[in-house]
């Protein structure tokens, strides 16, 4: 290919792993102008001037706290507390639930819908106390010790950084505030991080079970071949073009590709994203909008590049640095090491939420993963399957709480 047809290729292969993470597709006929001209007006809005509690949770009438914890590598992250219906003469009881978003998202995506729909408000009516994380790099965990975010050296982890320090310290934080193991729920790279860990014996012996919404381990199936290629693009050109950096899908650049592919009478981007992430059965338009206003979030082109390795080998290993020199020198072997997801201690209890739309944790790469788990015996692996979900249903569907929810609470009622 020459060199500008392989830019071109480049960026529409970011424009497809943004659309197949984010997973927000509406039925075409649904209030297409309004997101169409939020999604590309809101392009370089800037952040809200307080803190999540005060923007999302307060507002319904719940109590929230913030919290930030510094992980071992120095990001200084935010994270919510939610501490829930008090349970007799307080709070002190409550089981802690760890909610951890996917990429290009953060904690706000699950806090879009009404509270009688929203995760963390059910949980917290049922009496748990929430706590929600934001990965470093998104909007509230921005901070770290010595580097700043304009730095290229602040962008120089992929989600092997996020099995090894964020979620321990996310972990720690909430099992010594509270003096419990928690329940842990996952969504989409969420889910990823939490099972190489589990893999790793990492936590285990801080998690009362996990729930695991749109799993995402083998990406092998993910749908047509034309991810597949994007994927193969991306991993190859990425670093060269862009370096260790943010990756920032409200960014000029990828802002200006969108708006020019989608103006052009010829192509419909709905169709385009329908194609490729499946499409969500149950979003409330106002939702999506609110969800445009406040995501995509940014990340680092290293965890794209991981991430897209994964659609491309097939199996689930740390960051390949494509050399075996650098490979070598970083885990003393050719390759990089893999996550064996059958060394999940099989006493952790798994709850896993997977749906028939979802092209990007699709039935397929779920069946693997449920394979690799198989000694998992009962109740400490229990799948519930919705036919008409797709990627973002999970965690903003209108009925995900008598879909999806109220099976979760019970799983863990009974962890
Ligand atoms: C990223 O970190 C690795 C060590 O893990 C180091 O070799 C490399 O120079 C760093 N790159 C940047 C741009 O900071
Ligand atoms: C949690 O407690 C342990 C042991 O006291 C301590 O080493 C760790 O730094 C604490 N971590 C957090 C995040 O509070
Ligand atoms: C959709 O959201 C709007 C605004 O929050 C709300 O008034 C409406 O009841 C919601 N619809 C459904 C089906 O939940
Ligand atoms: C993964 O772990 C399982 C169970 O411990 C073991 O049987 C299998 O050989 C391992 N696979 C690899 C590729 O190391």
């Amino acid at each position: 290919m020459d060199l500008h047809l392989q830019r071109g290729f480049f960026r529409w292969s970011i424009m497809m792993i943004i659309f197949m993470f984010v997973g927000v597709v509406i039925k075409p006929n649904e209030a297409l102008s309004s997101n169409r001209r939020i999604l590309f007006d809101s392009v370089l809005a800037p952040p809200p001037p307080v803190g999540i509690c005060e923007s999302f949770v307060i507002i319904h009438g719940y109590q929230c706290q913030e919290f930030h914890v510094k992980t071992e590598d120095g990001y200084v992250l935010n994270i919510q507390r939610i501490p829930g219906r008090s349970s007799g003469g307080g709070q002190v009881n409550n089981q802690p639930v760890l909610l951890q978003h996917g990429v290009f998202m953060d904690g706000v995506t699950w806090l879009l819908n009404s509270p009688q729909q929203s995760l963390p408000f059910i949980l917290a009516d049922t009496g748990f106390d929430v706590w929600i994380a934001n990965t470093r790099g998104t909007r509230f965990s921005r901070q770290h010790v010595s580097l700043d975010a304009t730095q290229s050296a602040f962008w120089n982890w992929s989600w092997d950084e996020l099995v090894d320090y964020e979620l321990p310290a996310t972990f720690d934080l909430v099992f010594n505030q509270t003096g419990q193991k928690l329940h842990y729920v996952g969504h989409s790279l969420g889910t990823l991080i939490a099972l190489a860990s589990f893999s790793e014996g990492k936590l285990v012996d801080k998690v009362r079970s996990a729930a695991l919404l749109s799993p995402i381990a083998y990406l092998s199936h993910m749908t047509s071949a034309i991810i597949v290629l994007a994927a193969k693009a991306f991993v190859g050109e990425i670093i060269e073009l862009m370096g260790v950096a943010e990756f920032n899908p409200k960014g000029k650049e990828v802002a200006h590709f969108l708006n020019a592919l989608c103006n052009n009478p010829g192509i419909d981007c709905y169709d385009i994203m329908s194609l490729i992430t499946g499409t969500n059965c149950c979003l409330n338009v106002s939702t999506v909008d609110l969800f445009l206003k406040n995501e995509p979030q940014p990340t680092s082109t290293k965890n794209l590049v991981h991430l897209a390795q994964t659609v491309r080998d097939g199996i689930v290993s740390k960051f390949n640095y494509g050399i075996e020199a650098r490979n070598l020198e970083h885990y003393g072997e050719d390759m990089p090491p893999i996550y064996n997801l059958s060394n999940i201690p099989s006493n952790v209890p798994l709850f896993f939420g997977y749906g028939g739309k979802d092209a990007l944790a699709d039935v397929g790469d779920v069946g693997l993963l449920l394979d690799k788990l198989k000694f998992h015996e009962g109740d400490d692996l229990t799948t519930v399957f919705i036919k008409d979900y797709a990627h973002a249903d999970f965690i903003m569907g209108v009925n995900a709480k008598e879909m999806v929810y109220d099976a979760l609470i019970a799983f863990f009622k009974r962890h």
